[in-house]
This record gives structure tokens, C-alpha cells and sequence, in this order.
């Protein structure tokens, strides 16, 4: 029998590569996205696929499930059996979560808790929660384990720590069972380009179109970025292995590289590129370094990255010259 799986989120940069992933896999995939970030031209590869059906929603809104129960049962499949939802829906930007902190709570706090009134109603079997790297802060020690105590530096950390926390409730109160993921840096095809989205998004399009590469702030800060098909697998592992079930679980790089040295390799590698790396003003709630440990997420997971920076940078710079939209 076929699995049936939710995910929201599903038409995002991660989202919908964890979709293309799953319908590869041979699941049912119902895809949630109010398409406020989310484009529908991510969905192209799989809106013809037989195994996926899209529900055009907000995951803050109320009756959500009964949407989702309608646009199952459209499909010929029960909502009462619905194996795993991966809940990726949600506003990802520090830089955004600090001009719209109200915004931020309502998409990632209440939608979540949204999403777990579903899980629980419609006893959704595997629950997975895509967090965030940025509930740590600035920890003392590098690389960052599990353990670390949390230190929310901008209102996006403090919604996943929120997010985090409104789960454990949930597994404590009905045994849901479940995951969080704490995804470090993402990259690959597909990150949009906006003065909210990820650095090498933003970097790769400013040496594509010849403007200055704005470093900001000294450069000196560090990143793990992971390649995006690695985080879709990971996230796959996490709904799939009951291991997971209660467990808190990084997913980062295993190379860290500076801002400023993240500049430079994409304005070589960028051909023909004239523009020139500036510094501009330091972001507030930055996190100075960030490297997580994979340890858990290789026990548990039995997963490890496969795709090199260099290699997901060459990837990720060929597809934005192809791609190359409007900011
Ligand atoms: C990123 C993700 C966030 C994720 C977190 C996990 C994005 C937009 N944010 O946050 O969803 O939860 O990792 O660790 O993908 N920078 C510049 N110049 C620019 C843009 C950024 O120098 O034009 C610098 C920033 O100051 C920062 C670094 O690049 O030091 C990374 O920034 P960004 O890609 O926005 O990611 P994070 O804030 O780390």
C-alpha cells in the first residue's frame, strides 16, 4: 500500500525538494503552501505526477484539516491513515523576523500549533518539525551539540524555540512521537533570491549580475551550509525511522567557511564576473560561528552529507545561470 505524507511548506526551496524526493520513493504526497515565499514554478517537475496533490492553504487557518481531510478524500485516501507530516511551512528569515516579529510569531508559532491540532485530530502517525540552528545562538563550543542550551538572538530563533517547546508539550500530553530537525545553513538550486533569503542565494545573483558582493559586517563570521538534496534526505530519514520518534536531531555541514572567503569563491567561480566584495553594516541578531555536530544524526539517522561544499557550489551557481529571476 501506498504511504500517504503531508508536507507543508511544500512548494519552498526545501519543501519541494523533499516533495520530489518522496513521490521518487514512491509515496503519496499531499502538498500544503499558501505561496507567500513558496513559487509554484518549484512544483513543476511534480504537479503532473498521479501521487501528488496540492492544497492551496495557510497553515494558521482554521478548519486546515478539514481541508486536508476534503482534498484526501478527492484523492480516494483516508485522512485517519496519513503516515507522515513534515511541517516545513514557515517564514525563514532572521533579517525578516526582525521587521515583522508579529508576522514571524503568527506563521511559525501559531501555524505550528495549527499543525499539531491536526497531527493529534487526525492521528497523523509521524510528526517532523523542521527547526533551526538559530535556537543555539552564540554557544560557547564548537561544533554545537543537541545539549546546548538555547539563547534566541532574534524573534525567528525565539518562534522555532517556541515551536520546539509547543512539540515537547504535545508529546508529553499525546505521545505524537515527535521530531525536530535543526537544519544549520541550506543551499542549493531553487533558494530564492530576495534581501531575505540565504547568503549564497544572494551572493551568486549579485556576482551573476555584476553588483558589489555585500559582505556584512567583518566576514569573519562562519557558516556549515548543506546541500539541499542532503537536507531532503536527512528530513526523509527522520519521518521514516521510528529512532527518531521524541528526538531532537541537527542537520548541518561538515565544513565551515567564513562569510568573507564564501565571497570571494563565488565571485571566482562566477565567470566573468566584474563585481567587487564590500563590506556593509553587520546584521543585528547575527550568530557569529555555527557548526553542528552530526554525530546523533549519523547514529540515528544513519545519515552523513554526501555533497561537498565546492561541488554544491558549482552545482547551485550553474543552475542560478539559468534561473535568473527578478529580486
Ligand atoms: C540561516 C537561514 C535560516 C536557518 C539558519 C540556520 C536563510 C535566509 N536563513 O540563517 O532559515 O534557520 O540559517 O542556521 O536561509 N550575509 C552577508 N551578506 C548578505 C546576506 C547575508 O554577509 O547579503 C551574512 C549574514 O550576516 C550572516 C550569514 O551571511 O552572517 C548567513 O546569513 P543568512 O544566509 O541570512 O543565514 P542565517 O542568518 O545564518
Amino acid at each position: 500500500m501506498t504511504a500517504t505524507v503531508i508536507v507543508t511548506g511544500a512548494a519552498g526551496f526545501i519543501g519541494s525538494a523533499l516533495s520530489e524526493l518522496l513521490l521518487a520513493r514512491g509515496y503519496y504526497v499531499l502538498g500544503i503552501d499558501n505561496f507567500r515565499t513558496g513559487k509554484r514554478e518549484n512544483l513543476s517537475e511534480i504537479r503532473g505526477n498521479k501521487r501528488f496533490r496540492l492544497l492551496e492553504a495557510d497553515v494558521t487557518q482554521n478548519k486546515l484539516s478539514e481541508d486536508v481531510i476534503k482534498a484526501l478524500s478527492q484523492a480516494h485516501l483516508k485522512s485517519n491513515e496519513i503516515d507522515i507530516i513534515f511541517h516545513l511551512a514557515a517564514i525563514s528569515s532572521v533579517k525578516e523576523s526582525i521587521e515583522n516579529p508579529v508576522l514571524m510569531n503568527e506563521t511559525n508559532v501559531r501555524g505550528t500549533i495549527n499543525i499539531l491540532e491536526m497531527v493529534r485530530r487526525l492521528e497523523i502517525k509521524r510528526f517532523v518539525f523542521s527547526s533551526s540552528a538559530a535556537v543555539y545562538g552564540n554557544p560557547e563550543k564548537m561544533p554545537i551539540y543537541e545539549e546546548a542550551p538555547c539563547n534566541p538572538l532574534s524573534p525567528y530563533a525565539a518562534s522555532k524555540i517556541a515551536g520546539e517547546l509547543y512539540i515537547h508539550s504535545y508529546n508529553q500530553l499525546y505521545n505524537i512521537g515527535g521530531t525536530i530537525l535543526r537544519y544549520f545553513n541550506v543551499y542549493g538550486p531553487r533558494q530564492a533570491y530576495s534581501e531575505y533569503s540565504g547568503v549564497i542565494s544572494i551572493f551568486t545573483n549579485q556576482a551573476l549580475r555584476n553588483e558589489p558582493i555585500t559582505v556584512e559586517g567583518t566576514g569573519e563570521q562562519t557558516r556549515s551550509f548543506i546541500y539541499v538534496e542532503d537536507i531532503a534526505r536527512a528530513t526523509l530519514a527522520a519521518g521514516e525511522r521510528d529512532t527518531a520518534s521524541g528526538m531532537t536531531i541537527n542537520l548541518s555541514g561538515t565544513e565551515s567557511i567564513s562569510i568573507s572567503n564564501l565571497a570571494q569563491f563565488i565571485r571566482q567561480n562566477v565567470e566573468g564576473s566584474e563585481s567587487e566584495v564590500i563590506h556593509v553594516n553587520p546584521r543585528p541578531g547575527d550568530v557569529k560561528d555555527s557548526i553542528g555536530s552530526m554525530e546523533r544524526a549519523g547514529e540515528i539517522l544513519q545519515f552523513n552529507p554526501e555533497v561537498r561544499l565546492e561541488e554544491g557550489l558549482r552545482k547551485t551557481i550553474d543552475w542560478y545561470k539559468t534561473h535568473q529571476s527578478s529580486k
